[in-house]
């Protein structure tokens, strides 16, 4: 069997959390990481364990040896690092958001297909085998003809740099108000009628706390809520005319509560095992290049590219600009 040699590309908090991961898969090896400074990547890599140590990003991906890289830098510099490791020829796994803006990824993703070169976002919660068993649920008709459904996600982070910034394109909503886009997105679909939505911002511009409303062409309807400030219950709830399913923790589902008409809980749904749950999209990545497929399932280009267009939409009614818009 291959060992899929991984690299990645900045050496942060998550990239902490990927080399986690890789520790524990089968299959894949902690090969390469890359800093802006040598001595950043060289420390990472003796304290994770990877063989190699670059000072710069291009280093790593001239390297034969990379198979696959992990892209964990500020959103800002997902279009400019993805579209250097395509046109080597790298399959990458782009963390979220999968660029700053629209017009970013449609030129990555047509780069990507020009190059015939792998390319899926790293927006995890889509590759997770319980938001796979939400949509089946959903499906099943358990809760009836689902009408609306609420998700909330805040974290206390407004004192990270790349959240504060607009020239990391930082803000709420392309490092958390994504996850309920996709989580409405997993459950409800994609034929939006309509948005409304309110916002507050930072004094630096960016987008601090928002309430948005999808309203659907079939008549379902999404409240979604997000905040740098608060730490919320991180609930996701799907209510149809026969019950309710209750999700614990939209940004890595937990568990899933099913409520039927009377009330009662009437089954509940665990993850399964796993490392930390980001293996999920890199053993997706890995059946993808095996297959010779230039997208994953999971998470279409066309899906992010219909997010990445929806934040664009919703960053423009608030105002919310970055310099590279
Ligand atoms: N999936 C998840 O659960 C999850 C959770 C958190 C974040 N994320 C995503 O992961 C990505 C990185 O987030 P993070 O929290 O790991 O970020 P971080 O720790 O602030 O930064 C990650 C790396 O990006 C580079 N970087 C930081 N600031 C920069 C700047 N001003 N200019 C250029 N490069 C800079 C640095 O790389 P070097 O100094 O090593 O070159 C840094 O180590 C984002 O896209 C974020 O949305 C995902």
């Amino acid at each position: 069997m291959k060992v899929y040699k991984i690299g990645i590309i900045g050496c942060g908090r998550i990239a902490q959390k990927m080399a986690t991961t890789l520790g524990g898969m089968k299959g894949v090896a902690r090969y390469a990481v890359a800093s802006r400074s040598k001595e950043k990547a060289e420390h990472f890599a003796r304290e994770w364990q990877f063989a190699k140590a670059y000072g710069s990003y291009e280093e790593l991906a001239n390297d034969p040896e990379v198979d696959l890289i992990y892209i964990a830098t500020p959103h800002s510099h997902h279009y400019e690092q993805a579209r250097m490791c395509i046109g080597k020829g790298k399959p990458v796994l782009c963390e979220k958001s999968f660029t700053a803006n629209a017009r970013q990824a449609e030129s990555l993703l047509a780069y990507a297909k020009e190059k015939g070169v792998f390319i899926t976002e790293a927006i995890w919660t889509r590759y997770l085998p319980l938001s796979l068993k939400i949509q089946e649920l959903i499906h099943s008709g358990i809760i009836g003809t689902p009408y609306t459904l609420s998700a909330n996600l805040s974290y206390p982070v407004s004192y990270k740099e790349r959240i504060q910034r607009p020239e990391l394109a930082g803000g709420a909503l392309l490092d958390i108000g994504v996850y309920t886009l996709n989580f409405a997105a997993m459950a409800f679909g994609t034929e939006i009628e309509r948005m409304e939505s309110s916002c507050l911002l930072a004094d630096t511009g960016v987008d601090a706390q928002e309430n948005i409303t999808l309203f659907y062409k079939d008549g379902k309807m999404a409240s979604l809520q997000s905040s740098i400030y608060a730490k919320s219950d991180r609930m996701g709830v799907i209510s149809g005319d026969k019950g309710q399913l209750i999700v614990e923790n939209i940004n890595c589902p937990q568990s899933v509560r099913v409520i039927d008409d009377d009330y009662n809980v009437s089954a509940v749904y665990y993850a399964p095992q796993c490392i930390t749950g980001f293996e999920y999209q890199v053993y997706a990545s890995i059946e993808a290049i095996e297959k010779g497929w230039l997208e994953s399932p999971y998470m279409p280009h066309a899906e992010t590219l219909r997010i990445m267009r929806q934040m664009d939409e919703l960053r423009k009614s608030w105002g919310v600009v970055f310099p590279c818009d």
